[in-house]
């Protein structure tokens, strides 16, 4: 007779089977399948930083609703930022199908302890900045993301392809801010560049240190949730903007960009990796800020949530006195 103990490991073997079945197949894993605990951790982890880096994000835009320049802009930020909530709601629950919760997930945020995008502790000090971080932050984005779409995570991949249609939306407005500011005076047009320079650097960052020096990406690879390396994301992302830039009228701030005809990709100048570390151990320019009001904003929702359960305790109740 096979003890219990024997049997699960027999049981967790064959499900470890189904497992690397569906991903050999490039199937989708779901929340009721079995998975490997180190799968599991990596989503959760990569899955949270990317709500929490959506709902930060809000912070260093929303600035700029009440001083938008017109009423068609205020209206086209208003939504845009309405957008990136809708965004980190949809990644928090596909993060809750994991296991993990909600409240759980906040309060790492809140008490400094979860990891969110280093580009969001970036100041936004002229309305250019909009343009700036639609263009590029939100176009860096849509390159990250769109492959994402094909994660091997059911609930992840389908939360990505509805982001992923409105972040054109962003990435566009971003341009359009810009394009108008560069057929604009000399000081707009200065105005854009200088937002432009500050953003350029950061926004190439995003997609993470240089391929060797990025120890988990080769397993998240193998399990089919990230499909191009970091740098053959950032070439995309270069080979999109240039043509962009162009038009616009505005200058990468790069001087050793170059298309690089034999090699088949651009030739650029070294990133300054110090400066992420930096702002990626909280020293950046705003970490403590976007972190002192993210923590405010929790405490002022203290009795939005109390209402909410207790709407839900009383619907409950009635509920169960109809049954
Ligand atoms: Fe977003
Ligand atoms: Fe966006």
């Amino acid at each position: 007779m096979t003890a219990p103990a024997d049997l699960s490991v027999v049981e967790d073997a064959e499900a470890q089977a189904r497992f690397e079945d569906l991903i050999a197949q490039d199937s989708r894993i779901e929340p009721r399948d079995w998975m490997p605990d180190a799968y599991r951790k990596t989503l959760i982890r990569q899955i949270s930083q990317h709500a929490h880096s959506e709902i930060i994000g809000m912070q260093p835009e929303s600035n700029w609703i009440s001083r938008a320049p017109s009423l068609k802009r205020k209206a086209i930020l208003m939504a845009k930022v309405q957008d990136e909530a809708g965004h980190g709601l949809y990644l928090y629950s596909a993060a809750q199908t994991l296991g993990i919760s909600r409240e759980e997930m906040t309060q790492q945020l809140i008490e400094g302890k979860a990891k969110y995008s280093s580009i969001f502790n970036y100041t936004t000090p002229t309305w250019a900045d909009m343009g700036a971080i639609g263009w590029l932050v939100d176009g860096a984005a849509i390159c990250n993301q769109v492959p994402l779409c094909r994660a091997s995570y059911g609930p992840y991949g389908r939360a990505m392809i509805r982001i992923c249609k409105e972040e054109s939306f962003h990435q566009r407005q971003g341009f359009e801010i810009l394009l108008e500011l560069m057929q604009g005076t000399e000081a707009q047009r200065r105005m854009a560049q200088e937002a432009v320079d500050r953003w350029y650097w950061p926004a190439l960052m995003m997609f993470g240190p240089p391929d060797d020096q990025s120890p988990n990406s080769a397993q998240s690879m193998a399990w089919n949730i990230k499909r191009f390396s970091n740098d053959e994301l950032r070439q995309r992302f270069v080979g999109m903007l240039v043509p962009q830039a162009e038009v616009m009228g505005v200058t990468l701030p790069d001087p050793n960009l170059k298309w690089n005809e034999a090699e088949q990709r651009y030739d650029m100048s070294e990133i300054d990796w110090t400066e992420f570390h930096e702002v990626l151990a909280g020293r950046g320019p705003a970490n403590a800020e976007r972190l002192r009001r993210r923590r405010e904003a929790h405490e002022e929702g203290a009795w939005v949530r109390e209402a909410a359960a207790e709407y839900a305790r009383k619907q409950a109740l009635k509920q169960k006195a109809v049954a």
